[in-house]
Protein backbone atom coordinates (compact mmCIF):
# COMPACT_ATOMS: atom_id res chain seq x y z
CA UNK A 1 0.00 0.00 0.00
CA UNK A 2 0.91 3.66 -0.42
CA UNK A 3 0.67 5.90 2.34
CA UNK A 4 -2.41 7.56 2.12
CA UNK A 5 -1.56 11.32 3.27
CA UNK A 6 -4.37 13.73 4.73
CA UNK A 7 -4.06 17.45 3.48
CA UNK A 8 -6.90 19.29 4.65
CA UNK A 9 -5.10 22.45 3.71
CA UNK A 10 -4.48 21.19 0.12
CA UNK A 11 -0.57 20.12 0.69
CA UNK A 12 1.40 19.65 3.75
CA UNK A 13 2.98 22.57 5.19
CA UNK A 14 6.43 23.92 3.54
CA UNK A 15 9.75 23.90 5.12
CA UNK A 16 12.11 26.43 5.02
CA UNK A 17 15.89 26.27 4.92
CA UNK A 18 17.68 29.22 5.71
CA UNK A 19 21.37 28.29 4.78
CA UNK A 20 21.57 25.61 2.02
CA UNK A 21 25.18 25.43 1.42
CA UNK A 22 28.30 26.63 3.30
CA UNK A 23 29.78 27.72 0.32
CA UNK A 24 27.05 29.12 -2.73
CA UNK A 25 29.09 30.54 -5.00
CA UNK A 26 30.48 27.29 -6.11
CA UNK A 27 26.79 25.99 -6.97
CA UNK A 28 26.74 29.07 -9.30
CA UNK A 29 30.16 28.01 -10.57
CA UNK A 30 29.20 24.65 -11.01
CA UNK A 31 25.98 25.78 -13.46
CA UNK A 32 28.98 28.05 -15.25
CA UNK A 33 30.67 24.86 -15.99
CA UNK A 34 28.40 22.80 -16.55
CA UNK A 35 26.66 24.01 -19.77
CA UNK A 36 24.40 24.53 -22.16
CA UNK A 37 21.69 24.15 -20.61
CA UNK A 38 17.67 23.42 -22.88
CA UNK A 39 14.41 24.51 -22.57
CA UNK A 40 12.49 21.78 -20.38
CA UNK A 41 9.83 21.35 -22.80
CA UNK A 42 11.75 20.20 -25.62
CA UNK A 43 12.69 17.32 -23.69
CA UNK A 44 8.49 16.79 -23.89
CA UNK A 45 7.75 17.50 -27.16
CA UNK A 46 10.54 15.48 -29.09
CA UNK A 47 9.00 12.40 -27.72
CA UNK A 48 11.66 11.47 -25.62
CA UNK A 49 10.63 10.77 -22.06
CA UNK A 50 12.22 12.54 -19.04
CA UNK A 51 14.19 9.49 -18.65
CA UNK A 52 16.07 10.03 -21.71
CA UNK A 53 16.74 13.82 -20.53
CA UNK A 54 19.47 11.81 -18.57
CA UNK A 55 21.93 12.22 -21.39
CA UNK A 56 21.54 15.64 -21.68
CA UNK A 57 21.51 16.52 -25.28
CA UNK A 58 17.66 16.62 -26.53
CA UNK A 59 17.08 16.38 -30.30
CA UNK A 60 16.31 19.28 -32.23
CA UNK A 61 12.31 19.98 -32.63
CA UNK A 62 10.82 22.11 -35.62
CA UNK A 63 7.55 23.48 -35.25
CA UNK A 64 6.75 24.01 -31.45
CA UNK A 65 4.31 25.73 -29.92
CA UNK A 66 5.33 29.44 -28.89
CA UNK A 67 3.86 29.16 -25.73
CA UNK A 68 6.57 26.43 -24.88
CA UNK A 69 9.27 28.70 -25.36
CA UNK A 70 10.84 30.64 -22.57
CA UNK A 71 13.63 32.43 -20.95
CA UNK A 72 14.39 29.00 -18.77
CA UNK A 73 16.99 26.43 -19.54
CA UNK A 74 17.50 23.13 -17.48
CA UNK A 75 20.45 21.36 -16.67
CA UNK A 76 20.30 17.56 -15.14
CA UNK A 77 22.82 17.01 -12.07
CA UNK A 78 21.07 14.19 -10.96
CA UNK A 79 18.99 11.23 -11.89
CA UNK A 80 17.48 7.94 -10.85
CA UNK A 81 19.64 8.54 -7.96
CA UNK A 82 22.88 8.88 -9.89
CA UNK A 83 25.23 11.96 -9.99
CA UNK A 84 25.75 13.33 -13.60
CA UNK A 85 27.44 16.03 -13.26
CA UNK A 86 30.63 16.44 -10.60
CA UNK A 87 30.35 18.11 -7.11
CA UNK A 88 26.42 16.99 -7.37
CA UNK A 89 26.52 14.55 -4.87
CA UNK A 90 26.58 16.90 -1.70
CA UNK A 91 22.83 18.44 -3.01
CA UNK A 92 21.07 15.07 -4.06
CA UNK A 93 22.38 13.57 -0.57
CA UNK A 94 21.60 16.99 1.40
CA UNK A 95 20.60 16.25 4.40
CA UNK A 96 18.72 19.49 5.39
CA UNK A 97 16.48 18.30 2.36
CA UNK A 98 16.20 14.99 3.83
CA UNK A 99 15.03 15.90 6.93
CA UNK A 100 12.86 18.32 5.67
CA UNK A 101 11.53 15.89 3.99
CA UNK A 102 11.37 13.98 6.72
CA UNK A 103 9.87 15.78 8.73
CA UNK A 104 6.90 17.38 5.92
CA UNK A 105 5.25 13.66 5.73
CA UNK A 106 5.95 11.79 8.74
CA UNK A 107 8.20 9.64 7.08
CA UNK A 108 10.94 7.32 7.48
CA UNK A 109 12.66 6.46 4.49
CA UNK A 110 13.59 9.35 1.88
CA UNK A 111 14.94 8.50 -1.66
CA UNK A 112 16.62 11.32 -3.52
CA UNK A 113 16.48 11.12 -7.22
CA UNK A 114 16.93 13.68 -9.09
CA UNK A 115 18.34 17.24 -8.55
CA UNK A 116 18.65 19.68 -11.79
CA UNK A 117 18.81 23.20 -12.73
CA UNK A 118 17.06 26.18 -13.56
CA UNK A 119 18.34 29.26 -14.92
CA UNK A 120 16.22 32.05 -16.13
CA UNK A 121 17.55 35.24 -17.79
CA UNK A 122 15.17 38.19 -17.20
CA UNK A 123 11.62 37.64 -18.19
CA UNK A 124 8.02 38.68 -17.00
CA UNK A 125 6.36 36.64 -13.84
CA UNK A 126 4.87 33.35 -15.06
CA UNK A 127 0.93 33.88 -15.65
CA UNK A 128 -0.22 30.09 -14.45
CA UNK A 129 0.82 29.05 -11.15
CA UNK A 130 1.21 24.95 -11.25
CA UNK A 131 1.70 21.68 -9.36
CA UNK A 132 4.82 19.54 -10.26
CA UNK A 133 4.18 16.28 -12.49
CA UNK A 134 3.56 13.25 -9.81
CA UNK A 135 4.58 9.66 -10.32
CA UNK A 136 2.49 6.11 -9.58
CA UNK A 137 3.52 2.98 -9.02
CA UNK A 138 2.96 1.47 -12.07
CA UNK A 139 2.44 4.51 -14.09
CA UNK A 140 6.13 6.94 -14.38
CA UNK A 141 8.43 9.31 -16.58
CA UNK A 142 9.50 5.99 -17.98
CA UNK A 143 6.08 4.68 -19.57
CA UNK A 144 4.19 7.96 -19.84
CA UNK A 145 4.82 11.74 -20.86
CA UNK A 146 4.13 13.93 -18.47
CA UNK A 147 0.62 15.96 -19.31
CA UNK A 148 -0.84 12.22 -18.69
CA UNK A 149 1.17 12.08 -15.29
CA UNK A 150 -0.55 15.54 -14.86
CA UNK A 151 -3.38 14.98 -15.59
CA UNK A 152 -3.36 11.56 -13.32
CA UNK A 153 -1.91 13.58 -10.44
CA UNK A 154 -4.86 16.62 -10.54
CA UNK A 155 -7.97 13.57 -11.10
CA UNK A 156 -7.28 12.21 -7.61
CA UNK A 157 -8.15 9.54 -9.39
CA UNK A 158 -5.30 7.30 -8.86
CA UNK A 159 -4.36 8.07 -4.71
CA UNK A 160 -3.99 4.04 -4.57
CA UNK A 161 -1.27 4.16 -6.34
CA UNK A 162 0.36 7.29 -5.95
CA UNK A 163 4.42 8.06 -4.85
CA UNK A 164 4.44 10.53 -2.00
CA UNK A 165 7.56 13.15 -3.64
CA UNK A 166 9.20 15.66 -1.45
CA UNK A 167 10.57 18.83 -3.27
CA UNK A 168 13.46 21.03 -2.56
CA UNK A 169 14.04 24.17 -4.45
CA UNK A 170 17.19 26.34 -3.25
CA UNK A 171 18.17 29.96 -5.26
CA UNK A 172 21.34 31.08 -5.69
CA UNK A 173 20.55 34.27 -7.32
CA UNK A 174 21.55 37.90 -6.12
CA UNK A 175 20.19 39.67 -9.15
CA UNK A 176 17.16 41.70 -8.79
CA UNK A 177 13.62 40.00 -8.11
CA UNK A 178 13.08 36.37 -9.14
CA UNK A 179 10.59 35.52 -5.85
CA UNK A 180 8.85 32.79 -5.55
CA UNK A 181 5.22 32.65 -4.67
CA UNK A 182 3.76 29.54 -2.90
CA UNK A 183 0.34 28.89 -1.78
CA UNK A 184 0.59 26.67 1.39
CA UNK A 185 -2.99 26.90 2.33
CA UNK A 186 -4.50 26.44 -1.04
CA UNK A 187 -4.90 27.64 -4.28
CA UNK A 188 -7.82 29.78 -3.22
CA UNK A 189 -6.25 31.04 -0.21
CA UNK A 190 -3.34 33.33 0.63
CA UNK A 191 -0.31 33.03 -0.84
CA UNK A 192 3.52 34.16 0.58
CA UNK A 193 6.10 35.33 -1.80
CA UNK A 194 9.79 33.97 -0.81
CA UNK A 195 12.24 36.90 -1.59
CA UNK A 196 15.53 35.77 -0.11
CA UNK A 197 16.63 34.13 -2.90
CA UNK A 198 20.28 33.32 -2.10
CA UNK A 199 21.10 30.24 -0.39
CA UNK A 200 17.80 29.22 1.12
CA UNK A 201 15.20 26.56 -0.17
CA UNK A 202 11.56 25.78 0.26
CA UNK A 203 11.28 21.79 0.82
CA UNK A 204 7.52 21.52 -0.09
CA UNK A 205 4.98 18.81 -1.30
CA UNK A 206 5.26 20.60 -4.84
CA UNK A 207 2.46 17.81 -6.23
CA UNK A 208 -0.19 19.27 -4.54
CA UNK A 209 1.29 23.30 -3.47
CA UNK A 210 0.39 25.47 -6.23
CA UNK A 211 3.74 27.66 -7.31
CA UNK A 212 4.88 30.01 -9.34
CA UNK A 213 8.21 31.84 -10.41
CA UNK A 214 7.75 35.97 -10.69
CA UNK A 215 9.49 37.91 -12.58
CA UNK A 216 12.77 37.89 -13.13
CA UNK A 217 15.28 41.05 -13.51
CA UNK A 218 14.43 44.43 -14.50
CA UNK A 219 11.15 45.71 -15.40
CA UNK A 220 12.06 46.77 -19.05
CA UNK A 221 14.17 43.95 -19.94
CA UNK A 222 12.93 40.82 -21.83
CA UNK A 223 14.34 38.12 -23.62
CA UNK A 224 15.74 38.54 -26.96
CA UNK A 225 13.94 38.33 -30.38
CA UNK A 226 14.47 35.08 -32.36
CA UNK A 227 14.55 32.39 -29.81
CA UNK A 228 13.24 28.53 -30.78
CA UNK A 229 12.41 26.45 -28.19
CA UNK A 230 15.98 24.82 -29.41
CA UNK A 231 17.63 27.79 -28.09
CA UNK A 232 19.88 27.34 -25.75
CA UNK A 233 21.85 29.17 -22.63
CA UNK A 234 25.25 27.97 -21.96
CA UNK A 235 28.27 30.49 -20.07
CA UNK A 236 31.11 30.62 -21.74
CA UNK A 237 33.78 31.79 -18.97
CA UNK A 238 32.99 35.72 -18.88
CA UNK A 239 29.19 35.98 -19.65
CA UNK A 240 26.17 34.02 -20.34
CA UNK A 241 25.01 33.94 -23.92
CA UNK A 242 21.54 33.11 -25.28
CA UNK A 243 22.44 30.85 -28.32
CA UNK A 244 20.24 30.02 -31.36
CA UNK A 245 21.83 27.71 -34.03
CA UNK A 246 25.42 29.20 -33.15
CA UNK A 247 24.45 32.51 -33.08
CA UNK A 248 24.48 34.57 -29.95
CA UNK A 249 21.31 36.12 -29.49
CA UNK A 250 21.92 37.87 -25.75
CA UNK A 251 24.65 38.00 -23.52
CA UNK A 252 24.40 38.65 -19.87
CA UNK A 253 25.87 39.34 -16.73
CA UNK A 254 25.86 36.68 -13.92
CA UNK A 255 24.04 38.80 -11.99
CA UNK A 256 20.95 38.58 -14.40
CA UNK A 257 20.63 34.64 -14.52
CA UNK A 258 18.22 33.32 -11.94
CA UNK A 259 19.78 30.25 -10.83
CA UNK A 260 17.62 27.52 -8.81
CA UNK A 261 18.09 23.78 -7.61
CA UNK A 262 15.84 21.49 -7.99
CA UNK A 263 15.85 18.43 -5.55
CA UNK A 264 13.39 15.30 -5.67
CA UNK A 265 12.58 12.60 -3.56
CA UNK A 266 10.33 9.63 -3.09
CA UNK A 267 9.25 9.52 0.51
CA UNK A 268 7.64 6.25 2.21
CA UNK A 269 6.37 5.58 5.64
CA UNK A 270 8.39 2.84 6.21
CA UNK A 271 10.59 0.26 5.32
CA UNK A 272 7.60 -2.03 4.52
CA UNK A 273 5.70 0.54 2.48
CA UNK A 274 9.23 1.28 0.25
CA UNK A 275 9.59 -2.61 -0.30
CA UNK A 276 6.04 -2.79 -1.07
CA UNK A 277 6.51 0.15 -3.64
CA UNK A 278 9.49 -2.09 -5.26
CA UNK A 279 7.23 -5.15 -5.60
CA UNK A 280 4.24 -2.75 -7.27
CA UNK A 281 1.88 -3.50 -4.94
CA UNK A 282 -0.95 -1.63 -5.29
CA UNK A 283 0.37 -0.73 -8.92
CA UNK A 284 -2.02 1.05 -11.65
CA UNK A 285 -1.01 -0.36 -15.29
CA UNK A 286 -1.21 2.79 -18.27
CA UNK A 287 -4.22 0.74 -19.67
CA UNK A 288 -5.81 0.38 -15.97
CA UNK A 289 -5.49 4.27 -16.03
CA UNK A 290 -6.60 5.17 -19.29
CA UNK A 291 -9.85 2.73 -18.94
CA UNK A 292 -10.48 5.40 -15.41
CA UNK A 293 -10.26 8.34 -17.26
CA UNK A 294 -12.67 6.40 -19.72
CA UNK A 295 -15.15 5.63 -17.21
CA UNK A 296 -14.93 9.57 -15.81
CA UNK A 297 -15.14 11.28 -19.18
CA UNK A 298 -17.27 8.84 -20.59
CA UNK A 299 -15.04 7.98 -23.81
CA UNK A 300 -13.07 4.94 -25.20
CA UNK A 301 -10.10 6.31 -25.88
CA UNK A 302 -7.13 2.97 -26.32
CA UNK A 303 -3.87 4.84 -27.06
CA UNK A 304 -1.53 7.32 -25.10
CA UNK A 305 -0.56 8.06 -28.88
CA UNK A 306 -4.55 9.30 -29.50
CA UNK A 307 -3.87 13.40 -30.08
CA UNK A 308 -7.90 13.86 -28.70
CA UNK A 309 -6.54 12.13 -25.32
CA UNK A 310 -4.31 14.65 -24.37
CA UNK A 311 -6.60 17.66 -25.11
CA UNK A 312 -9.16 15.50 -22.81
CA UNK A 313 -7.44 15.34 -19.82
CA UNK A 314 -5.49 18.88 -20.23
CA UNK A 315 -8.42 20.53 -20.96
CA UNK A 316 -10.50 18.47 -17.53
CA UNK A 317 -7.24 18.42 -15.15
CA UNK A 318 -4.96 20.65 -15.78
CA UNK A 319 -2.16 21.58 -13.12
CA UNK A 320 -1.88 25.10 -14.35
CA UNK A 321 -4.20 27.71 -12.78
CA UNK A 322 -4.25 31.02 -14.26
FE1 LIG B 1 7.33 23.47 -10.10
Amino acid sequence: MTTKIDRPLGCLQPVSIEQVVEDPEEVRDNARKNGPYFMPARYLISGETAADAKNRTPRVVKDAPSYLIGPTWRGDWAFDGKDLVEDSASLLHHEGFIQAAKDLFHCDVVVPEQVYVNLSTPMNGHPFSHVDIPEFIGVNRRNAPGWFLQAMGSSRLFEDARISIATAVAWFHHGERGFFRYWPHGRGAESIRHEDMWNTAVVGDNDFMHHLVERVGPRDMGPPEGMSINTELSHDGDKWNIVEAGETLMSYSDEYVRLSVSWKAKVYADQRSFDDAQNELSAVSVSEALQRFNDELGESFVSLDDERLQAALTQRWSGYVA
